[in-house]
């Protein structure tokens, strides 16, 4: 029998993280957390000095990526060659960054096969831009969550004030529609619903009205 995929896709700030790891900790089963490999890419370049439009240097890097997620007390931690970047890749800028990134054919080649071995028994919460369309094209419950781009600016205003960052709320919504146009506008694997991923609009739903709604749909998919 073939391990389980749910793929959950969608923009930026539509609270894919939050419901996937949601849903993961309710079923017991992996994550990945696809936005945080081409983020942490973006990151290696930097650290590295590879120009970010040098598409077989970085490339290259994330080929090699040396990552590891510890589980600690805190949570979830991100290591990049050892060096704790939990804070560094969550910032708007790494954001944009990975975009840019993303954006380039052979990096997304590069990352392929990394993003399938997390699937593993007894099943995998896939959160992205891509997991439905194109790196696990079999799963068998696809879903697309999305929100208005004002009330996902208002989210990530908030989540970031809880971390303790500032950011003003109108130059948030400036760069979600910035990167919206980044993601759907670009040739390869462009941000877009698979042909058979059921739609999932949260503008007006709570994260546990979404949680719900997402079980029943897994329920019927038995
Ligand atoms: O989801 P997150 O904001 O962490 O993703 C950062 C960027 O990485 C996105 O704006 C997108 O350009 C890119 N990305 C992607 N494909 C994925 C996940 C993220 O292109 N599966």
């Amino acid at each position: 029998k073939s391990i389980p995929v749910l793929t959950i896709d969608g923009p930026g700030g539509a609270g894919k993280g939050t419901i996937s790891s949601l849903i993961a900790k309710r079923l017991g089963w992996h994550l990945l957390d696809s936005g945080a490999l081409y983020r942490l890419t973006a990151a290696a370049a930097i650290k590295h000095a590879v120009a970010l439009d040098d598409e077989q240097g970085v490339a290259a890097l994330a080929q090699s990526l040396d990552v590891a997620f510890p589980v600690g007390e805190g949570g979830v931690r991100t290591l990049l060659e050892g060096e704790d970047v939990s804070q560094l890749i969550r910032t708007e800028q790494m954001g944009e960054r990975a975009s840019m990134v993303a954006a380039m054919p052979e990096v997304r080649t590069a990352l392929l096969q990394r993003q399938r071995d997390f699937c593993q028994t007894p099943g995998l919460v896939a959160d992205g831009r891509d997991m439905g369309t194109v790196v696990f094209t079999d799963a068998p419950l696809k879903v697309f969550l999305t929100a208005s781009a004002e009330e996902r600016a208002r989210r990530r205003h908030l989540q970031l004030q809880e971390a303790g960052m500032d950011a003003s709320l109108p130059s948030l919504l400036k760069e979600i529609q910035a990167r919206d146009a980044r993601d759907t506008q670009r040739s390869v694997a462009p941000l877009k619903p698979a042909d058979d991923a059921i739609t999932l609009d949260t503008t007006r739903l709570s994260i546990p009205e979404v949680v719900e709604r997402l079980s029943e749909l897994l329920a019927q998919k038995g």
